[in-house]
Order: C-alpha cells, then structure tokens, then sequence
C-alpha cells in the first residue's frame, strides 16, 4: 500500500492536502465541528478508515460514507449539526447509498437515541470508539444498525498516525490527554469524553518525529487541560499514588515534555492548549522561557472574574490565584500573549459578579479571547442543581460588554507589535491577497507581509508597520 501526497483543494487561495491511498476505492467525506481535538480526532477516524480501502474526497455527493465529528459543547453547537443532517438528507436524495455515521460529543450524548431522532444517521460513534469503525461499518452493511458509544479508561490512539486532513503542510496537531477530569459545573466534556488519560511520551516523539520528517514546522499540543498531563505507564491519573517507586521516579509531566519536545526538535516551534489555571505551573512556565521555540501564548481560560462564581462554576481556584499566576506569566516570560475563555450569565451571576469579570479583564488585558453566554447542558451539575436564572436579555448585555472589551485589549495588545521586527512561520497566501504571506509569530497574532522569494514553511523576520484590529501588516527585513 503507498501513500501519496495529494493536493486536492484550493480554499480561499490556499492548496490544502490531504494524504491519499492508491488503490483505495471507497470515498469518505469528514466534516468536523468544535475544538481542535475534534480535528485531531477525524484525523485519528481517517487514518483508522484508509486501513479499510477509504480515500477522504471533499465532494459529498460522490461519497459513500458521511462522517460529521460533533460538538455539544453549546445548544447552538448542537442545532448547527443538526441543521447539517438536513443538507446529508438531501445529498442522500441524489446519492441513495452513501451511509452517514455522527462522530464525537453528541454521539456520545445522544447514543442511539440519534438513531431514532434523525433518521438519516447508519451509525453512531462516541469519542472513544473509533476503533470500533470498520466493525460498525460492516453491521451497517449487513443492515444493521450500529452504536458504540463505551468511553474507556485507556484509549488514546497512541499508535494510530492521523491522517492529515486539509493540512497546509507547515502546521499540525497532536494529542498530549484525552478526556477531562474537572467536573466544571457548567461542562459537558468530562460526560461526553470521559475520563482524563495522558498519552505514551514515546508514542507522541514518534508522531512528532514524523512530521518533522514530513517537513512540518510547528506543532500545537493538544489536551482538555494539557498541564495535568502526567505519564507513569499508563491509566488514569488518580491510580499515580499507587504506582511502583520505578513508575513514580520515571514519571513525565506537561514540563518534562515540553522540555524533551523542544530540545529534540529545534527546528520545529510548539504550542499547547487548553491550560488550565488550577494545572500551570511554574516549572512549565520557567520551561517555556528556556526554549524559544516554545511559544510565547498561554490560553488560560478565566470563565469569571469573581471567586465565589468560580466556586459555583467548580473552578479550582480563586480570583486572586489566577491574578497571581498572570503575574509570574509575565515576570517569567515577559513577552508572553495571554487569552482567555469567558462565560457570562452562569447561574446566579450578579451584575457585581459580572463587573468583577471585567475587572479582571482590565487587569489582564487578554489578547485575544473565546466568549460565551451561558447554555445549559443536560446530564452537568448545573443543570441538575442549579437554576438557569439570568435572562437571555441580560446575558446578551453581558456578553457584548465582554467582547467591546476584549476588542479593545485586543488592539491595545496588536498595536504594541508596530515598530518591532517580529520572527514569522509562513502559513499560507493571505486570505485578502494572492501577493501577500500570512503567519503567525509566537504571540499567536496574525501577521501579513508582500511576497518575494520565501516559500510556504519558511520563517522569516518581519517589520510590523500596521495593524488592523486583530491583523499585524509588515514587510520582510532582508
Ligand atoms: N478545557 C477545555 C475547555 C473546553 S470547553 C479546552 O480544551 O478548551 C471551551 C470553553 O467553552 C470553556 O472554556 C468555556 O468557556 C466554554 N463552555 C463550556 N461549557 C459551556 C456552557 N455550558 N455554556 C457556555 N460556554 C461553555
Ligand atoms: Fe470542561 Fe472544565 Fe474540563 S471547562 S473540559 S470540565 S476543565
């Protein structure tokens, strides 16, 4: 079986490739929705299907499977998939043989109740099952229905290579943990992807050594909350305390593995997400300051300024904790760009507690920021205990007062960038320009230059001479 790259697509002025198998016949085409593990995660279901004679093709009416990788992250994230299963419907109309599986979040929320509630779906498949697929696959063949929705106590795909799906060749994802163990009140992610388990370090090197071979530049380390990853030989994390003497004293943490990935690959940058406040600590911080190729961005979700807030949000900290941890961000790593996740109108908020977000706002002044207002999820502990009380009005207000601020921060922050010459890894054709790069430097801000000899992969110096709101403009230093 050979591999071959292929580009198949050119998306607003960019080629996008994905890798295809000679020989396979069978067309699958993945559409993936929410985080960025979910993308990581069809790129995991891909790899699994190529070994099943599938090729990915980007036109759905010629295929014949429809993958769609859900999120249940919102109500809204969920009516978007829901909207999309009306689209298969009617490409089904034209194309009667083509099998539609719902992958993921809501997969695993809605088990085979999917079945009955949308009669398009052949097959239902929760995070942790993706193995399962060529099984569930030939149910579907012999006209059965097929759900496999067990979340596990040791998954992580270790040994599956993902196939990289629309990838600009320069930037790829890997998964550090799977699951979450947080039990945020507000959260359906601990239900819907089970428990927390770190990934093998061995098995991560090898995927990163593959795409260093492969020519990618920058990799960005994905987890629910990357910093408590913790690798003693496998299984879930609360087993540790029992773990052999050898098992503890071999132990790796997120610092270790940073510190390993960056001095192995220092031609390659690295980034990570999600942090979460309660898990960053300082030795990761002090290693991120060691090696410059590891990116200078934490995103270090706050969901509220007010502590008594996080205490009913079931955040492990205070206020004042995460002022503290802002602050040893910025004495360790000066230039370190910092952003944020933000609920408004979580049960009970109260204008005070609101203002106290903003505040804390002021205070940190984000660069960039994820905001949402509150959306009651089924099965959460909010949504067991604790009323859905601020109006969607207020919560409106709310969230607008957040995202004027944040685009105010946003600015102050990308403005500070004119007059600096900034380090740039090209990532494509500017989406505005055929004449222009866009990249990212190691905040994470967005940066476009003209063109000259430079190709996609490079990294270059650019002298920041403009900006637009969340855009920096320069030209190339020689
Ligand atoms: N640790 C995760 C967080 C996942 S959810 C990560 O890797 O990103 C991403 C964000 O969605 C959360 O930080 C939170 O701000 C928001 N969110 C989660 N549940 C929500 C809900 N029920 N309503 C509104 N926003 C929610
Ligand atoms: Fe959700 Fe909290 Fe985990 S936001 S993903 S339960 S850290």
């Amino acid at each position: 079986m050979s591999t071959e790259k292929t580009i198949i697509e050119k998306h607003q002025g960019q080629s996008l490739i994905t890798e295809q198998v000679t020989g396979n016949t069978k067309k699958m085409y993945i559409e993936s929705f929410g985080c960025q593990m979910n993308m990581n995660d069809s790129e995991i279901v891909a790899a699994i299907l190529t070994k099943e004679g599938y090729n990915t093709t980007q036109i759905m009416e010629e295929a014949d499977l429809v993958l769609v990788n859900t999120c249940s992250i919102r109500e809204k994230a969920e009516q978007t998939v829901r909207k999309r299963l009306e689209k298969y419907n009617a490409i089904k109309r034209i194309n009667p043989g083509m099998k539609v599986g719902v992958l993921g979040c809501m997969a695993e929320r809605l088990k085979a109740k999917f079945l009955e509630e949308e009669k398009i779906v052949d097959l239902v498949v929760g995070p942790d099952a993706y193995r399962d697929l060529p099984n569930l696959l030939k149910e579907i063949s012999e006209g059965r229905d097929a759900v496999n929705v067990i979340l596990s106590t040791e998954e992580t795909y270790g040994d599956v290579s993902p196939v990289r799906l629309n990838s600009n060749g320069v930037s790829a994802f890997v998964s550090i943990t799977r699951g979450c163990d947080n039990m945020c009140t507000f959260c359906v992610v601990p239900f819907t992807r089970g428990r927390e388990r770190s990934r093998d370090p061995e098995s991560i090197l090898k995927e990163i050594q593959d795409l260093h071979e492969r020519n990618f530049k920058e990799v960005t380390l994905l987890g629910q909350n990357v910093d408590s990853y913790l690798w003693y030989g496998g299984g879930l994390k609360k087993n540790f305390k029992n773990a052999s003497d050898i098992a503890k004293a071999t132990a790796v943490g997120f610092a270790q593995l940073l510190d390993i990935v960056a001095l192995k690959y220092p031609t390659m940058r690295f980034r990570f997400s999600t942090s979460n406040p309660q898990d960053l600590n300082l030795d990761v911080l002090h290693t991120m300051a060691k090696h410059k190729n590891i990116c200078k961005h934490i995103h270090l979700p706050i969901q509220s300024g007010n502590t008594d807030m996080l205490k009913r949000m079931n955040r492990a900290h205070t206020r004042e904790e995460y002022l503290t941890l802002i602050d040893n961000v910025h004495a360790i790593i000066p230039d370190c760009a910092i952003s944020q996740d933000i609920i408004v109108g979580f049960c009970g908020e109260t204008e005070e507690e609101h203002k106290d977000t903003l505040s804390l706002m002021e205070y940190v002044k984000y660069d960039f920021g994820f905001m949402f207002a509150y959306s009651e999820r089924p099965g959460t502990l909010a949504a067991k205990k604790m009323p859905d009380d601020v109006p969607n009005d207020i919560k409106k207000r709310r969230l607008n007062e957040i995202i004027q601020l944040q685009l105010k921060h946003s600015a102050y922050r990308t403005k500070a960038f004119i007059g600096q010459t900034v380090e740039v890894l090209i990532e494509g054709t500017s989406k505005k320009s055929d004449a222009h790069w866009k990249g990212r430097n190691s905040q994470n801000c967005v940066i476009v230059f003209p063109k000259d000899n430079e190709k996609l992969g490079d990294t270059v110096h650019v002298l920041i001479e403009d900006c637009t709101s969340a855009t920096l403009i320069g030209v190339k230093k020689q």
